[in-house]
């Protein structure tokens, strides 16, 4: 046959809306779902249902779709992460040729990803890894797109990838080649990772809107409105007034229903374990993963709470801030956030010598993804006026904005601190920031601990940097580790 533009491999929520979205553009698509017995099979339900009247193939098995398609053949895999990946490329490869492609359209590890592209290279067949951030309605209607993987792949599958994508407004699609091997998916993880840290800093700030200052969900979502106005104006700042205001049946609010314990897929973690190791100090996005996982253990929480109520409750009422310096405390947290999650794509593409383009990769996040926001153009712009930028914290007008929020965001954390007000990733932002900012800091203490128990050495301020030093630091001739007495 040989006709259709692309096979699709998935039918599930997300697989079925880029298979619409990659019609609605003018594509032929073949579909394929794994057949499951007893149950109706997904392709038939599809066709007959959303696909109706439409350009879609149906295939029932994977030799009929990869022979339905035109060649070189691309089969996109938009099936769960992990072993259904693997799976997959084992029944699909064999079916292809040499210069066909396979695009893994899922949210997989980096690692897995470029182990998968180095298997099926060496039997001719070109793989992309691409992430794809905007949810169910973003497939429909244009994701962001991450392509990374074979770079031969990537005028073979640029048309297709891009014409599905968002746009900006002066029409650049947001799919841009990001790299070779894992590096697209590996952007995508960090995408959550900055996903989690947003969705954080939005929830404590609610928090703060909720508990110190007592409003009703309605005035709360007034409060993220008027921020959606402004500099913080993002989609998930717009959705959470919206979320906000939803009331359920009975007429009351649906978000007071809602079991306070938030899941994971697991690109949080992710992130903050690749974080870990390159050595990279994530911590706001790792702190989001953490409060996470603090949520998820309301048992404990409970008897926490009886045990410590008292102590631990807000001591008074205060109203902590005004909407203002909240603002400007958010605004100077997301700043951390992003600054490290860009440091953290730079010291992985240092790593895996991947060459990223940082101020296109703010670009293509603009629209369609998850954390999409304005805030965004300033980074690109940053990225734009010195691509070498070490931390964003050094652009002009960051380091001004931080400045200016300061006060504001010192007041806001240490007021909730004093008042019990859980704000994990606003004050591990502040600690970064000082930590950071700080001239000398306490590690001499930590090299002559150390040294101290360990011979581990140490650097002096007053010799070059690495000569090593190592004190007998209680005239015993060195106390060996494990065998200190006090
Ligand atoms: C996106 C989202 C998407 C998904 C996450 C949710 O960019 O479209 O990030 O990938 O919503 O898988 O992740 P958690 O379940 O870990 O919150």
């Amino acid at each position: 046959m040989n006709i259709s533009d692309i096979g699709l491999i998935g039918l599930a929520v997300m697989g079925e809306n880029l298979a619409l979205n990659f019609e609605s553009k003018g594509f032929t698509v073949s579909v394929y779902n794994r057949l499951h017995s007893g149950r109706e099979n997904r392709v038939d339900r599809f066709i007959r249902g959303r696909g109706a009247g439409k350009n879609f193939i149906p295939a029932y098995s994977v030799e009929e779709l990869v022979s339905s398609l035109k060649r070189p053949r691309k089969v996109m895999l938009m099936v769960r992460a992990g072993q259904p990946v693997d799976d997959m490329i084992g029944e699909v490869l064999p079916c292809l040729q040499s210069g066909d492609v396979i695009i893994d359209g899922g949210n997989s590890d980096f690692r897995d990803t470029e182990r998968r592209m180095k298997f099926v290279e060496k039997k001719g067949v070109l793989y992309v890894g691409t992430g794809i951030s905007g949810g169910e309605i973003g497939a429909l209607t244009g994701p962001s797109v991450m392509p990374g993987g074979s770079s031969a792949a990537w005028p073979l599958v640029k048309e297709l990838l891009q014409s599905v994508a968002a746009r900006l407004d002066d029409g650049t699609p947001c799919c841009q080649w990001i790299g070779p091997g894992g590096a697209g998916h590996y952007v995508k993880m960090v995408h959550n990772g900055i996903e989690y840290g947003d969705m954080q800093l939005i929830a404590e700030s609610y928090y703060i809107l909720k508990e110190s200052w007592q409003l009703n969900n309605d005035e709360i979502a007034d409060v993220f409105e008027a921020w959606d106005r402004g500099e913080l104006n993002s989609y998930l700042i717009g959705i959470t007034a919206e979320i906000c205001r939803k009331k359920d049946t009975d007429g009351k609010y649906l978000l007071d229903k809602i079991v306070d314990v938030a899941g994971q897929k697991g690109t949080g973690k992710q992130t903050a374990t690749a974080a870990l190791e390159e050595g990279d100090p994530l911590t706001l996005i790792t702190e989001a993963v953490h409060a996470r996982f603090l949520s998820s253990i309301p048992e404990e929480r409970k008897r926490a709470a009886e045990y410590y109520c008292p102590e631990a409750a807000v001591l008074d009422r205060v109203r902590i801030g005004s909407a203002d310096l909240l603002c400007h405390a958010l605004y100077a947290s997301k700043l951390i956030s992003y600054a490290q999650g860009f440091s953290l794509l730079r010291r992985a593409s240092e790593h895996y010598g991947w060459s990223l383009d940082y101020g296109m990769l703010a670009k293509i996040w603009r629209k369609g993804c998850i954390i999409r926001s304005v805030f965004l153009e300033q980074i690109t712009r940053a990225y734009d006026a010195l691509s070498g930028l070490e931390n964003l914290l050094f652009d002009d007008f960051f380091r001004s904005r931080i400045l200016e929020a300061l006060p504001a965001w010192r007041h806001v954390v240490a007021e909730c601190l004093t008042n019990g007000i859980p704000i994990p990733c606003m004050a591990s932002a502040l600690t970064y920031f000082d930590g950071l900012r700080i001239l000398y800091s306490s590690a001499n203490l930590i090299q002559a601990q150390r040294d101290y128990f360990g011979a581990h050495t140490y650097e002096r301020i007053d010799a070059p940097r690495g000569q090593f030093f190592h004190t007998d630091w209680n005239d015993t001739g060195g106390i060996a580790s494990g065998v200190y007495n006090a």
